[in-house]
């Protein structure tokens, strides 16, 4: 074979596995969404899951998630500092997938000072937030066994006795 028609198939090949791959990625995405599977990152579940929950994005609206990722040496009592490109790539993540409408786009530095949330909550007994095994609304797994997977269900909820 001479070396111009070996370029030449060199080049197809690395095109149509560049296509294959493009078309697995839309592929995924399409599914994910038709499934309502919660959006999820890697850096972003292992660094912003390690003290708490890792709160889904659609929770709170970009402007909220962009103040919270300012702010993270002084993150409610606790330093929750990153790297520049964690910060980055998390920042991001959380902007791209924010919320929005009535449930989401309510601007808040906490999800459980939001007007829908304390709504949702406003049946739960007082003396059930101060549970030793819930402490804080905060603590949304302590009730929404779901909680991980981005499931808050009201029909999958248990309020700890
Ligand atoms: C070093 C521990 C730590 C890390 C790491 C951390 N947080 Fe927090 N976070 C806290 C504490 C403590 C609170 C207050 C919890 C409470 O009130 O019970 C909090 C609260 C929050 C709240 C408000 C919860 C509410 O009341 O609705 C949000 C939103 C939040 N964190 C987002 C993040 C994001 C995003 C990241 C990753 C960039 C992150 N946190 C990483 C410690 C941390
Ligand atoms: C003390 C237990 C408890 C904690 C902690 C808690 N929840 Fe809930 N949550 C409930 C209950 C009970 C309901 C159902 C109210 C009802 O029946 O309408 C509910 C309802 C909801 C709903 C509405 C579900 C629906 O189908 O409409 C959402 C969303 C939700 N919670 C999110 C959260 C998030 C996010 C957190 C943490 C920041 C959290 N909850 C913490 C008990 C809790």
């Amino acid at each position: 074979m001479n070396k111009t028609i070996q370029m030449k198939m060199f080049d197809v090949i690395v095109w149509a596995v560049a296509l294959l791959f493009a078309f697995g990625l839309l592929a995924g995405e399409a599914m994910a969404e038709s499934k309502g599977v919660a959006a999820a990152n890697a850096t972003w579940k292992a660094e912003c899951g390690s003290c708490h929950l890792a709160y889904p994005p659609q929770l709170l609206p970009a402007s909220s998630w962009r103040q919270i990722m300012a702010g993270l040496p002084r993150h409610f009592g606790a330093d929750a500092s990153l790297d520049a490109a964690s910060a980055a790539e998390i920042g991001a993540f959380l902007e791209r997938n924010a919320g929005s409408g009535r449930r989401g786009g309510e601007a808040a530095l906490r999800i459980t000072e939001t007007r829908w949330f304390l709504r949702k909550h406003d049946e739960v007994r007082p003396s059930a937030w101060n549970n030793p095994q819930v402490r804080t609304a905060a603590n949304c797994s302590a009730c929404h066994g779901g909680a991980e997977r981005g499931d808050f269900d009201e029909h999958a909820v248990r309020i700890p006795r």
